[in-house]
């Protein structure tokens, strides 16, 4: 029951629903110490921050005191929290302690007894690095008990919700087959274990190879738990690659170090102690000084800074979810990433799975793409810019650059004369930019500042391969500054409208195929804006009528289809692309424009990228209806809950 919002990178915006409470990710879940005597922050506070908290089922199972309220009155009244409770299995203490004291279905069995929400399998938590023997074996030992934990969950009807841990230590093909048969086995929540010991190394590279891996394996409509990472500094870069669940004890554990937690990293509280104020305005540090905190007594100190430390993580989180909202969470990564430079490795090392992220990275954005150093050249705005120029159908090219001083958009504020040549500028992060599509997210919405040298010469390769590619028709033409005048070709004698050519250059851009054959072409309108002067509207005149097409959406210039539009697209592009196929038994609510639900999509174009508009069409491919894709191909397939088109007509 997890359905996906809204999304940046492999990040998203979920909701998932537990037990008829729903909860949003990502999120952070508070371990709570059971025993409440020995909690350190106030349940008022976790209460006000936190809609899940994480405790441990073991401990409970162990102590006799614990265990008879638990079994009496149910863990929530035990920790006096009413929403969401998951618990771990006691995992944790094997790994320390090498051996614990119950059997892998009897602890699966309690944390259902005490009515817990999400409860655990006794999985192995090999540590990285282990040999691959054992990491192996401990695998293999944690799939069995996951198989024969989900069975007792199936026979005995549990209401529980079961976490299948993936191991398989530093081994990454490991990481990808457990993935892959945990993955098979329909555990609820798939969280991915072991990597404790790599965030105490603060190796943060190895950790993305971990969760990289797992989640290739995994399936994409199940939400991933990162298990042990609660320092703010990582929730960007772990959401980013598609980490929806965190906990933290380490809001905790550093107070009792004397440290003070921030989204850039941890200082200890006896080096900030001369300072007037706290850098945070959690209503801890609006109320007392460091001095104050300083001089506290060890108790009273640890309570106050495990609050700030639990303010902080939970502000950060909320920022986390913002930029994605905003489609600004490649930014603020690597605006994080500058704090450590381990964190800046590990983006490197994420960037090198840019191809397998690119899948599940939204079309487009309602922010802007900021350059913010060389790592922003292989994000995958710019890789997807690289592999879709090549869906339009050049015939003749002019390869130019453009002096410094003209501003963007290129098309729009040079003087350029009509022609069937298309202009393609060296820009120093897209490689080229043709300059008929120059206004398309995030060609147009992007910021780059002036670059070192080293990073200009990084698109060298992809112009020579470019020109090596099309060198037949690459034409030699004269330019100056302001100003590119060319020769139309002797057989174009015909009158050029470049408003046209650019419509139909930007349609292939994005849909990937041509739309505009000769005979619409005659018939095609394209309107700007009397106030502004751009581009808005594409029409064609049918039957004397003029009918819209599209529309220019004003924050990425997509080309946003009308009922007119999507009938067009539809007799141009072959099936199965760009199609959303559903079931017969929706049909009727698909042509009245209604929203498409995941569970009635029977097929789709795999290469669907999110937030791509799409046709939507029953399986003898006829038109029901056109909308906004929220999932991509292989989602659409995998998901069975909540929307997966966001409908903008029907077809009746
Ligand atoms: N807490 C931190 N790491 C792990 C893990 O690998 N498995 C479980 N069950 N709990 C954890």
């Amino acid at each position: 029951m997890f359905q996906i919002k809204a999304r940046d990178g492999l990040g998203k915006i979920g909701k998932l629903e537990i037990n008829g409470k729903t909860i949003e990710t990502p999120t952070i879940m508070p371990v709570i110490h059971p025993d409440p005597d020995k909690q350190l922050v106030p349940m008022e506070t976790v209460k006000k921050l936190a809609d899940v908290v994480i405790t441990n089922s073991y401990i409970i199972y162990s102590k006799p005191e614990l265990r008879e309220i638990a079994e009496k009155k149910g863990v929530h009244k035990l920790i006096g929290f009413d929403k969401v409770v998951v618990t771990d299995s006691g995992s944790f203490q094997l790994s320390v302690y090498g051996s614990i004291d119950v059997k892998p279905l009897e602890i699966v069995e309690f944390q259902e007894k005490i009515g817990v929400d999400v409860g655990t399998i006794l999985d192995i938590p090999t540590p990285p690095y282990a040999d691959r023997e054992r990491a192996e074996k401990e695998m293999e030992e944690t799939i069995r008990r996951g198989r024969e934990s989900l069975e007792l969950k199936r026979e005995n009807n549990y209401k529980m919700l079961l976490n299948g841990t993936i191991q398989g230590s530093t081994y990454m093909d490991l990481r990808r087959r457990c993935a892959e048969i945990m993955g098979s086995m329909n555990f609820d929540i798939y969280p991915i274990g072991a990597v404790v010991p790599l965030l105490e190394k603060y190796d943060y590279k190895t950790l993305v190879d971990v969760i990289l891996n797992s989640k290739m394996g995994l399936p994409t409509n199940k939400p991933v738990h990162l298990f042990g990472c609660g320092h703010p500094t990582l929730f960007a870069i772990s959401v980013l690659l598609g980490c929806d669940l965190f906990d933290s004890a380490a809001y905790a554990l550093y107070a009792k170090d004397d440290r003070y937690l921030t989204e850039n990293g941890t200082y200890y509280l006896e080096d900030l102690k001369d300072l007037k104020q706290f850098p945070c305005s959690c209503p801890v540090c609006s109320e007392y000084s460091p001095r104050e905190v300083y001089n506290m007594d060890k108790k009273e100190k640890e309570k106050v800074l495990a609050e700030h430390n639990l303010y902080v993580t939970f502000e950060e989180m909320s920022r986390v979810k913002e930029a994605i909202r905003e489609g600004a969470l490649w930014e603020l990564v690597e605006l994080r990433c500058r704090s450590h430079p381990r964190l800046l490795e590990a983006y490197r090392q994420a960037l090198k799975y840019v191809e397998f992220i690119e899948k599940f990275d939204p079309v487009t954005k309602k922010s802007g793409f900021f350059y913010s150093g060389y790592e922003s050249l292989f994000r995958p705005e710019v890789i997807r810019h690289k592999e879709r120029i090549h869906r339009i159908r050049f015939e003749k090219i002019y390869i130019t650059t453009v002096s410094k001083d003209v501003e963007k958009p290129y098309s729009e504020n040079l003087k350029i004369l009509p022609s069937d040549v298309d202009i393609l500028v060296k820009d120093d992060v897209f490689g080229l930019i043709p300059l008929n599509i120059d206004l398309i997210y995030p060609l147009l919405q992007s910021e780059v500042p002036e670059l070192y040298d080293i990073e200009k010469s990084h698109n060298k390769k992809f112009v020579k391969e470019f020109i090596e590619r099309y060198k037949d028709r690459i034409m030699d033409i004269v330019t100056y500054n302001y100003y590119i005048s060319y020769y139309n070709s002797k057989e174009n004698k015909k009158k050029i409208n470049s408003d046209i050519i650019k419509i139909d250059r930007m349609l292939q851009y994005q849909y990937g195929f041509k739309i505009l054959d000769e005979e619409v072409i005659k018939r095609i309108i394209v309107r700007r804006s009397k106030r502004t002067g751009w581009i808005r509207n594409v029409l064609i005149v049918k039957d004397g009528e003029k009918k819209v097409l599209f529309t220019l959406r004003s924050y990425d210039n997509f080309l946003i289809p009308t009922a007119e539009g999507a009938k067009l697209l539809h007799s141009k592009i072959p099936y199965p692309k760009y199609r959303v196929v559903v079931d017969r038994s929706v049909e009727r609510f698909a042509r009245e424009g209604r929203s498409v639900y995941a569970k009635f999509v029977v097929d789709c174009d795999r290469d669907l990228r999110p937030y791509e508009e799409v046709l939507v069409v029953n399986e003898d491919d006829e038109l029901l209806g056109y909308g906004t894709t929220i999932l991509n191909g292989r989602e659409l397939m995998e998901f069975n809950y909540g929307v997966a088109v966001d409908m903008r007509g029907g077809i009746s």
